[in-house]
This record gives structure tokens, C-alpha cells and sequence, in this order.
């Protein structure tokens, strides 16, 4: 049975919480362990369904502000019900971070997890921006992905996307091109590039690395992760009546690989401790 239109933009985006559980949540008490200190105010860029912001309030009863940006209103929605109980500990704005507003708001800790490969080639702007908002003794925690890319400038997701592909297409990175779809490992600057680029605006204070292994239980749950984490951002590739049948290979193509390497993917994520320069 085909999936009509509908149902397909139902599921994707949505089920953030379910399918975030597989690499989102890890960073987000690893990013919440490197705070020092008794927080005062904390803001999250590019704060989705406001885990990490729930999760800080929790760990933190001196934050007496919890401050979320993100662009997508059915996700501010949903953070809103879900922070509900905090009441006016919480603000959730929604906001485009390659073009930031100013806030009334001091933050003593930034945080930005998952996100910068969506603002690419924009970053500079939300790293002047946080450099101007952080209180004085602030922090900007900031997590990074960075998957192995080949000569196309794709890897990560794009490579299972391109396996998916590649059983109708000759030239799958042309076919990116044409749709003007920028590979998600080209969103994602390698931590060369991003270490003069943040230097501009910060001091690194340090870095941590850990290896994301993202491993499933099903083909299912990874066709889930895959709509939840990047929507339509790959599916606009095939026809509209195909979109469905795109989902579920995506999910067989992971559970496949997994059954021959152990893994769906594994790539390095960098935690850079920031402060002003
Ligand atoms: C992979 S999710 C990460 C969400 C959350 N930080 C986490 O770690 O679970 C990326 C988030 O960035 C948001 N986002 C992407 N581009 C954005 C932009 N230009 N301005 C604001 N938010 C953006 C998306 O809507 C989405 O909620």
C-alpha cells in the first residue's frame, strides 16, 4: 500500500523525542556535563523539542532562565508543552540563527547541539552574535559532526541516501547537484576549517571528541530516525509518489549495512568548550 502525501509529511519531522534517542541524547548530557559553576541563565540554539533545555533545568535549580531559539514552530510547540512545568523558567523564541535578532538576555551558558550543519555557509553570524550575548564569563558549548567525506563531498547520511540511489541513478552526487541538495558532509566543515573560523570569535578552551555509533533494532526504527532527523531534505530527490517507498529503503539500506559492519554509521562528534577571545 502507498503512503499518500500527507501521510508521509505527518511522519517526517515528527517523533523527534523517539528517534533523537539514537545519537541526539548522548550529547546532550554530555554537553550539560562540562558546566561549571552555578548557571544563571542558559540558552540552547536550535533548542527542537527542548530536551536539552528540560534536562538543564532539572540538573540546575540556579537557572532561573531557560532560553530556546529555533526556527520550526511545531517543534517550539511541542517544547512548550513539554517545559510547561518549569513556567516562567523557560522562553522559547522562534528564530532563523543565520539571521539572529538581538535578545534582552545575558546567557552565562550557550549551548548548540546538532545544529551548525544547518546553518552552513552561514555560521559566522550566530558566532557573532553568541560572542555578543554571552555574559562575561560565559561559555558557548557547541557540538559538531564530522562524518568521512569522499571526493563528492558526500558521507554520513548522504552515503546511505546515495546507496538508496543508486539503483535508479548512474550519477547520484549529479543528481544532488541538480536539486540543489548540498550533501550533508559538505554542511558539515571538517574541524580544520571550523577551528580558525570559531578562533575569529572565541578561545577554544578545550575540546573533547567521542565516536557516535548509531546502531538499530529494526529497519523500521531507522527509517523513523532518518524522517524525523532531515524530513524532506533528501526525499525532495525522488518523485512525490515515490517518497514512501524512499523511507523504507532507507531504513533497509541502514539495517543491511548494520548486518555487515556491525554499525549503521559511526562518525567522530567534537565538543568545543568556547569563550570569549
Ligand atoms: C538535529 S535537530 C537538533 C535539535 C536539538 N538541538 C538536539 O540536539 O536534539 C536540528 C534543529 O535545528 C533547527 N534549525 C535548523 N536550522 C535552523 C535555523 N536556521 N534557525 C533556527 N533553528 C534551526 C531545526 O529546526 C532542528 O530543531
Amino acid at each position: 500500500m502507498t503512503a499518500s502525501a500527507a501521510e508521509i509529511q505527518a511522519r517526517t519531522l515528527a517523533g523527534y523525542a523517539d528517534a533523537s534517542r539514537l545519537r541526539q541524547v548522548h550529547d546532550r548530557d554530555w554537553v550539560l556535563d562540562q558546566v561549571t559553576g552555578d548557571p544563571r541563565v542558559l540558552l540552547d540554539l536550535g533548542s527542537g523539542i527542548g530536551q536539552l533545555l528540560g534536562t538543564a533545568l532539572d540538573r540546575f535549580p540556579s537557572l532561573r532562565r531557560a532560553v530556546g531559539l529555533e526556527r520550526s514552530p511545531h517543534r517550539i510547540a511541542e517544547a512548550t508543552e513539554r517545559l510547561r512545568p518549569y513556567g516562567d523558567r523557560v522562553a522559547l523564541h522562534e528564530a532563523d540563527l543565520t539571521a539572529p535578532r538581538t535578545l534582552p538576555h545575558r546567557p552565562d551558558v550557550v549551548t548548540m547541539t546538532s545544529v551548525l550543519h544547518w546553518l552552513y555557509p552561514d555560521e559566522r553570524r550566530i558566532f557573532e552574535w553568541t560572542r555578543d550575548h554571552l555574559a562575561p564569563d560565559g561559555a558557548f558549548l557547541l557540538t559538531t559532526y564530522h562524518p568521512t567525506r569522499d571526493e563528492h563531498g558526500l558521507g554520513g547520511e548522504d552515503d546511505l541516501v546515495r546507496t538508496v540511489l543508486e539503483t535508479q541513478h548512474a550519477d547520484v552526487p549529479g543528481l544532488f547537484a541538480a536539486h540543489g541538495v548540498l550533501p550533508i558532509a559538505t554542511r558539515t566543515r571538517t574541524t580544520e576549517e571550523l577551528k580558525p573560523l570559531l578562533e575569529r570569535y572565541f578561545r577554544i578552551e578545550a575540546t573533547l571528541d567521542r565516536d557516535a555509533v548509531v546502531t538499530v533494532e529494526s529497519a523500521g526504527q531507522y527509517e523513523h530516525f532518518h524522517a524525523a532527523t532531515f524530513g524532506d531534505y533528501y526525499s525532495r530527490l525522488v518523485a512525490p509518489e515515490h517518497r514512501a517507498g524512499f523511507f523504507r529503503a532507507v531504513g533497509d539500506t541502514a539495517w543491511r549495512r548494520q548486518a555487515e559492519t556491525g554499525h549503521v554509521s559511526r562518525m567522530t562528534v567534537r565538543l568545543w568548550r568556547l569563550v570569549a577571545a
